[in-house]
């Protein structure tokens, strides 16, 4: 496995000071700041992906080396895990090969964190878009948008996507 170091951390020292810190504060809210503010203990430079939509996952651009990495975080397990499905599903009966052409690699998962390739946000040209949502809708996709797709290298890859 890939950037097992990094899922070492995460599950012993990032997981467990989510309830640490809710109990000592006594809130019940998730500590997305102090998670932030951690994570930069480790990873010098990392920064929160702020996103002008409303959406359900916590994104964390992190450095390892000179590789960017981006590490989501959910509020609940199932935020993380129906993508980390859909990803495994797909690379199942399409082969890793052709599902890792479509939807960018994600590395492992863990709790309410998952560890995923960094891509560019940049325009998606509109037959690339056209090309994405109709792969979305041969396999069961929902939410191919823009929002949902980030370059790497030369290719467009769906970094979101839940299957129906
Ligand atoms: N692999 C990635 N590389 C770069 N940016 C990403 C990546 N994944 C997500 N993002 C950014 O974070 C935003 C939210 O992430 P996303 O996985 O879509 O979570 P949500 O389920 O909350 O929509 C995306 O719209 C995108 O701007
Ligand atoms: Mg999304």
């Amino acid at each position: 496995m890939k950037y097992k170091k990094i899922k070492n951390l995460v599950e012993l020292v990032i997981q467990p000071s989510i309830e640490f810190i809710k109990k000592s504060r006594k809130r019940t809210n998730t500590p997305f700041k102090e998670i932030e503010e951690i994570l930069n203990v480790f990873f010098p430079k990392t920064k929160y992906h702020e996103s002008s939509k409303g959406y359900w996952k916590h994104v964390f651009v992190i450095h390892s080396g000179k590789k960017k990495l981006v590490l989501k975080m959910g509020r609940r397990g199932k935020d993380i895990w129906k993508d980390f499905t859909t990803y495994t599903q797909l690379r199942k009966y399409l082969g890793s090969a052709k599902a890792n052409r479509y939807f960018a690699k994600i590395y492992w998962r863990s709790g309410l964190f998952m560890l995923q390739k960094y891509g560019k946000k940049v325009r998606v040209p509109i037959a690339t878009l056209q090309k994405l949502k109709e792969f979305g809708k041969e396999h069961g996709l929902k939410d191919i948008r823009e929002a949902n797709i980030m370059k790497f290298d030369n290719q467009f890859k769906i970094v979101d996507a839940e299957r129906r």
